[in-house]
């Protein structure tokens, strides 16, 4: 079965296509290497030893170039991962945000019809909970969300439910990601963000390897157990695992599934987790809270564990051994 993979050489979606090619499935990669380069495509061959892998560099808002994939290929799946992801930049650019994350999927929705591609697994994000008080459910109507960022996710959901009411033959399934962390055990793949990070675990890994001289930790003086914000850290390898099983289970109709722990983790409790497991220090600052910023953030995930069978299986201290080892693989091949 050929599944397309639109984000494939990213930081989730080269996860995602370990795990699919691992279940034997035929995969296609879309990216714009925006965010990501084509060396990844050679390292998930390398990771699966399987060459059913075919890859296009291609800039989805372009429906020309997009329909390429289509025409060559019998695609009986999509797994949509490709979007602009930084919180911040969304809020400085927020016109680049949407036409990219929302144009590509109106596209992707198009050509679904065109090519009688069925199902779509689409990634989303807690993130359009908004300030609903954790753990968060699939039934709680969606609050304004503090970014543009996050709206795309809002609207691609309400395009592709509409596309649904439009053609009830559809199978579509929302996977609401928490905190995606870690690497594959390899270390071949992992985070690599072009540029500084926007995200904890990447900062604590470059913190650790010297790349930055200190982690700034941004408040300790919200309403928890420490202080640092709580968030609900899931191993990029469990979410790539995920996206097979909700592939491989999905119904017609939408159906909408938080993918995460259940479990939170605050600030200090990883920097310290990552330490301990490492056997090293990151060294950090108390600094002012980061404007946005939610205290608690983490899953009810009963749904997923009750319709799709799929529960968490890697630990806090994998997922800190996995970021570090991927942080020393990269630094090898630098030298
Ligand atoms: C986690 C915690 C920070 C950096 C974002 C997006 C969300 C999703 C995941 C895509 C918070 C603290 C962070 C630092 C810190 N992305 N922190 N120092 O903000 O929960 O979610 O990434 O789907 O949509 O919003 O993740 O890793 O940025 O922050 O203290 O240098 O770490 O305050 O408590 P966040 P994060």
């Amino acid at each position: 079965m050929k599944v397309l993979v639109t984000g494939g050489t990213g930081y989730i979606g080269s996860h995602i296509c370990v795990a699919l090619l691992k279940m034997k499935y035929t995969v296609i990669i879309v990216d714009n290497l925006c965010n990501s380069k084509i060396e990844v495509v050679d390292k998930i061959k390398q990771i699966t030893n399987n060459q059913n892998i075919y890859f296009y560099n291609i800039d989805m808002t372009d429906k020309k170039s997009l329909e390429e994939p289509f025409k060559k290929h019998k695609i009986k799946g999509i797994i949509h991962c490709a979007g602009y992801k930084a919180v911040g930049e969304s809020i400085q650019n927020p016109l680049l945000y949407y036409k990219n994350n929302v144009l590509s999927t109106i596209l992707l929705g198009e050509l679904m019809i065109k090519y009688n591609v069925k199902k779509i697994v689409f990634s989303s994000s807690a993130t359009v909970y908004g300030n609903n008080i954790s753990p968060l459910n699939e039934n709680m109507e969606l609050l304004p969300t503090t970014n543009p960022y996050g709206e795309t996710k809002v609207i691609n959901e309400k395009i592709l439910k509409d596309l649904y009411t439009a053609n009830n033959e559809l199978s579509i399934t929302f996977l609401r990601y928490f905190n995606p962390v870690g690497a594959h055990e390899s270390g071949l793949i992992g985070e690599n963000p072009t540029g500084k990070p926007n995200n904890l675990m990447p900062y604590i890994s470059q913190t650790a390897s010297g790349k930055l001289s200190y982690l700034s930790v941004f408040g300790n003086d919200y309403p928890t157990y420490d202080g640092t914000g709580i968030r609900d850290y899931i191993h990029v390898m469990d979410l790539a695992e995920g996206h097979v099983v909700s592939l491989q289970k999905i119904k017609k109709g939408i159906k909408i599934y938080n993918i995460g722990t259940g479990k939170g983790t605050s600030v200090l409790e990883l920097i310290q987790t990552f330490e301990k497991v490492n056997n090293l220090k990151v060294p950090f600052k108390i600094t002012e809270r980061r404007s946005g910023d939610l205290s608690t953030c983490f899953a009810d995930v009963s749904k997923i564990n009750e319709e799709l069978g799929w529960f968490a299986k890697r630990s806090i201290e994998e997922m800190c051994i996995d970021t570090w080892n991927h942080e020393q693989k990269k630094k090898d091949e630098k030298n």
